[in-house]
């Protein structure tokens, strides 16, 4: 159930420019100096009640909505919206001192105490009736608050829950999935070290004093956390949608969050969000591939940009500021990527609590004048005057990459041929090698639509799911490229590998069998040594050792006993064809074997930049937007060619030779 429009940010007629806000943590004397400084900064929508469980229902036969009321009319008064939260992420004490259950498990399957956050055992039926409840009361009081923007249910569902409850909705959804237990035994491959189940009532959740090697129960544990915590979120999105039928629901999501397939979350939710931390030292081009991957989520359509810190962190081993220029910089990293909106985590550092050094709008200061204030109402006042030009614009990729939660799990779990199998590390190596180019790249999944895209790539499909290998040949056989990597083709959707040996079901399109693989040591290399004379690649990590069957060789290895076997190889299939990377190489192969690629599909680039500059387009109708992001900290020249543009952001004509600003941003529209 989603609601009907297309895009839900196109109908909100503007950016909004927000932060989470969290007024129940200071005397109501201090709430009218926040809507005076959310106007300074152009702050337009906050996403209030995150967390607000004990302050909205200290019992549970009382309600307290007086101050919620306050803070809401306060905001309808100052013309900012609300962006309102259930606050289940994080229960009170009453809560689970009268239901103990309610807590969570751990991996021990041991209950855990009461406190931190999402700690909630995501079936317990208590959990379900209780924040449905809150989110009924929620709807039914605010439902018609002219400050209402959005629902922002919850916050960042997570974890894993191994209780007895959540053990015995397994079993059910196992029985629903396999019907009998001989069928499950078979797709678990149970008689290994006398596995079998000869009872339902024995399959345990995975447990780390228990087992945790038993694979097909381990993917399927995964699937089924992911459904549990998702009927939490459509239990209360369900309850709120009945009774404000055209309010946008949402919740935030992680990015590449293992725990949670969020591409089963994307469907039921109206428009993505998300909260974008970066790890300290990375780099634009990986913040652009997860901002792809959340506009993926919904099959381009654009997304809100729920928190990122306006300053620093607190929660990593070192929480380095942002420097001037990059809180605005990413800010249009984000637009650029398909956010449709800019926010962030936090309105006003908390005076206690594990946040109380997380940056903030407003320090513990209180103070305007600072750094980030200023920084912060630059964008306010900048996002005010773009209006609508970028809401639902969307990107134009012709490139797609396949990422799949199943596959990563069942990758990470697969024990051999080496430990670390850097699943997310080698879908973004290879995205990196078309963001150099200012190539846009679509991240889709297995059931997307591949014939979309001219060029299809899919690193490490050790999981082929059943049909996925007919619309990848159906992709070639139109004239399309497909490319895959060593370990690829392994094993079926329960993780059982694949009879007739590798690259399994992507044997014909390959045109190619996998005899061996040879692991390496983190310092250990081979070399990639192209038959065509251009050189040679060094490569690591995994090596396949492969044959030919109807495909031709590109590159050979230099090295070790199988010196002169298939490293790179080409199939040429109906009328596109298929590339198999034996072992993981140097990037500089990824940026020639690519560069050739798009030359044959004539794909190019919005614009030939110098390194560390983006330009990434987002087109609405005719109109192509061009966002040019200077990532380096120094100023650099670029040749516009031959058009002229309109600068968004300053009004500005630009044409010829232009200087970019150190961390500097233009949005250009093409003069007509
Ligand atoms: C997450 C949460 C916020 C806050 C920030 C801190 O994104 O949603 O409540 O804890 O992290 O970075
Ligand atoms: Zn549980």
């Amino acid at each position: 159930m989603s609601i009907s429009e297309k895009s839900v940010s196109e109908k909100f007629g503007r950016v909004y420019h927000g932060s989470d806000y969290n007024p129940e943590q200071w005397p109501c004397a201090v709430w009218p100096e926040d809507f005076r400084l959310m106007q300074e900064a152009g702050i337009s929508a906050v996403a209030v009640g995150v967390f607000s469980w004990v302050s909205l229902q200290p019992a549970e036969d009382k309600f307290t909505f007086d101050w919620l009321d306050e803070i809401m009319d306060g905001l309808a008064t100052h013309g900012i919206k609300a962006m309102l939260a259930t606050p289940s992420a994080a229960q009170p004490a009453w809560m689970s001192q009268h239901y103990p259950t309610i807590l969570r498990s751990d991996e021990q399957g041991i209950r855990r105490q009461r406190g931190g956050r999402t700690n909630y055992c995501p079936n317990s039926p208590d959990y379900r009736r209780l924040s449905g409840n809150m989110a009924r009361a929620l709807a039914e009081r605010y439902k018609d608050h002219p400050a209402l923007l959005l629902w922002h249910i919850s916050n960042e569902y997570a974890g894993t829950c191994t209780c007895e409850t959540c053990a015995a909705r397994f079993r059910e959804w196992l029985q629903r999935n396999y019907g009998t237990l001989d069928a499950m035994n078979a797709r678990w491959w149970t008689p290994f070290w006398s596995h079998t189940f000869t009872d339902w009532s024995q399959v345990m959740p995975p447990l780390s004093n228990g087992e945790m090697h038993m694979h097909g129960l381990n993917v399927d544990y995964f699937r089924f956390m992911t459904e549990s915590q998702l009927a939490c979120y459509t239990n209360e999105r369900d309850i709120i949608r009945a009774i404000t039928p055209d309010v946008p629901i949402t919740t935030n999501l992680m990015g590449t969050y293992k725990p949670l397939d969020y591409r089963q979350w994307a469907k039921e939710m109206d428009i993505i969000t998300w909260d974008c931390y970066p790890s300290p030292g990375q780099s634009a081009g990986e913040i652009a591939f997860q901002h792809d991957l959340h506009r993926g989520l919904k099959d381009g359509q654009s997304f809100l940009l729920m928190e990122q810190t306006p300053s620093s962190q607190n929660w990593q081993p070192v929480n380095a500021l942002k420097r001037p220029g990059v809180l605005r910089l990413w800010s249009y990293l984000a637009m650029a990527h398909g956010a449709d909106s800019i926010s962030y985590f936090q309105w006003r550092r908390g005076r206690g609590g594990s946040e109380k050094l997380h940056g903030a709008v407003i320090e513990h200061s209180g103070r305007s004048d600072t750094r980030v204030f200023r920084e912060v109402s630059q964008i306010g006042a900048e996002l005010k005057a773009l209006g609508d030009v970028v809401l639902g614009a969307r990107g134009d990729a012709k490139v797609g990459l396949l990422f799949d939660w199943d596959n990563w799990h069942a990758l990470d779990d697969a024990i051999g041929p080496v430990r670390n199998k850097r699943y997310v590390d080698t879908i973004r190596k290879h995205y990196l090698a078309f963001y150099r180019q200012n190539i846009p790249v679509d991240i889709v999944f297995p059931d997307s639509d591949f014939s979309r895209y001219d060029i299809l790539v899919a690193p490490m499909l050790y999981m082929v799911k059943q049909g996925v290998a007919e619309r990848i040949e159906a992709m070639v056989r139109k004239g399309g490229t497909f490319v895959t990597t060593y370990f690829s083709g392994i094993v079926d959707e329960t993780d059982l590998a694949f009879e007739n040996g590798y690259p399994g079901p992507l044997h014909n399109v390959l045109g190619i069998h996998v005899e061996e693989i040879d692991a390496m040591y983190e310092n250990q290399s081979n070399s990639m040594v192209m038959s065509d004379g251009s050189g040679s690649y060094a490569c690591n990590h995994l090596a396949d050792l492969l044959h030919t069957e109807s495909a031709h060789v590109l590159a050979t290895y230099g090295s070790d006993f199988y010196q002169g076997m298939p490293a790179l190889t080409k199939n040429a299939f109906g009328q596109g064809h298929a590339y198999y990377l034996a072992s993981d190489p140097d990037p500089a192969l990824l940026d020639t074997l690519y560069a050739g690629m798009l030359n044959e599909h004539r794909i190019e680039p919005p614009m030939h930049t110098p390194p560390g500059v983006e330009v990434t387009v987002r087109r609405k109708g005719e109109q192509a937007l061009l966002f040019m992001l200077n990532h380096n900290a120094e100023a650099v020249t670029l040749h516009l060619g031959a058009h002229t543009y309109r600068d968004l952001l300053t009004n500005a004509t630009l044409q010829g030779q232009i200087e970019v600003a150190g961390y500097g941003v233009h949005i250009l529209v093409a003069h007509a």
